[in-house]
């Protein structure tokens, strides 16, 4: 005897107990909600992507040919021209960042504090070379410099020349770690640009030898005439 109760009910037929799982197998489908064949749905994104396509520029003001997406004929860009956008883009900071990662090939002579090392290391703070014409900086930088040189009038004397790095640095390179040490550690000196330093690696193309001090002198408080980066 199983416990079942159908299993001792007289009235129970087989067809009472199959009709339960008949019918949740194959519900009944109303007119109206049976479900649509894939390929319909398929040509439904088709459809809705070229609309989408079309409804954007003609009628909602989007603009393919901007690549910011908030701009265009019918919506000005609603972002501050000027404010920190802006600044990002200023020349200045963005020499000085780039200049600050270059530095780190002078840093290792110069040191981080631009304070360089007393008789080996010429100081780069408030130095009157490192303020001075952009001519003569962007020499050092490019060629070298060797022999006795007078920093703010005092005599200094290294022990061994300052390599060239016109080979390693780019004319931006040059441009941008010149003008981060002409304006950090409490230096104050104008922009030099990536125009300035090609003058200059032209004009001495012929050089191989490192700079002497009395050979920059003249150049003391040159500027390179060059047109400013745009
Ligand atoms: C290997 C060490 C070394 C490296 C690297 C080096 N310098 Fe120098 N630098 C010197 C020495 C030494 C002198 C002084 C040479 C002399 O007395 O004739 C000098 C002099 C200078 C001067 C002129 C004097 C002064 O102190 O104002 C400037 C400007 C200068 N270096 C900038 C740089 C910059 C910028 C870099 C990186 C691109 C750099 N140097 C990399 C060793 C170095």
């Amino acid at each position: 005897m199983s416990d079942n109760p159908q299993s001792f009910n007289p009235d129970t037929t087989d067809l009472d107990r199959l009709h339960p799982a008949v019918k949740r197998e194959k519900a009944d489908v109303e007119s109206g909600t049976e479900q649509a064949p894939m390929w319909v749905i398929f040509l439904g994104f088709i459809v809705a992507i070229i609309a989408g396509g079309q409804l954007g520029p003609n009628v909602g003001g989007f603009d393919f040919n901007v690549s910011n997406p908030f701009a265009s004929s019918r919506f000005p860009d609603p972002r501050p021209v000027d404010g920190t956008a802006g600044a990002a883009l200023d020349p200045l900071q963005m020499a000085m960042k780039k200049g600050a990662a270059t530095y780190a090939l002078c840093g290792g002579c110069h040191q981080g504090s631009g304070l360089g090392v007393p008789g080996a290391f010429p100081p780069l703070a408030g130095s009157d070379w490192v303020m001075g014409g952009t001519e003569r900086n962007i020499r050092v930088v490019l060629h070298g410099l060797q022999g006795p040189i007078k920093i703010n009038g005092a005599d200094f004397a290294a022990p061994a020349p300052m390599p060239p790095q016109g080979a390693v640095l780019s004319d931006q390179d040059v441009a941008n770690v010149l003008t981060y040490v002409r304006n950090n550690w409490g230096n104050k000196g104008s922009l030099v640009t990536k125009e300035m330093v090609a003058a200059v690696r032209e004009k001495e193309k012929a050089r191989t030898a490192p700079w002497t001090g009395p050979e920059l002198e003249p150049y003391a408080k040159a500027e390179v005439a060059a047109e400013p980066a745009k």
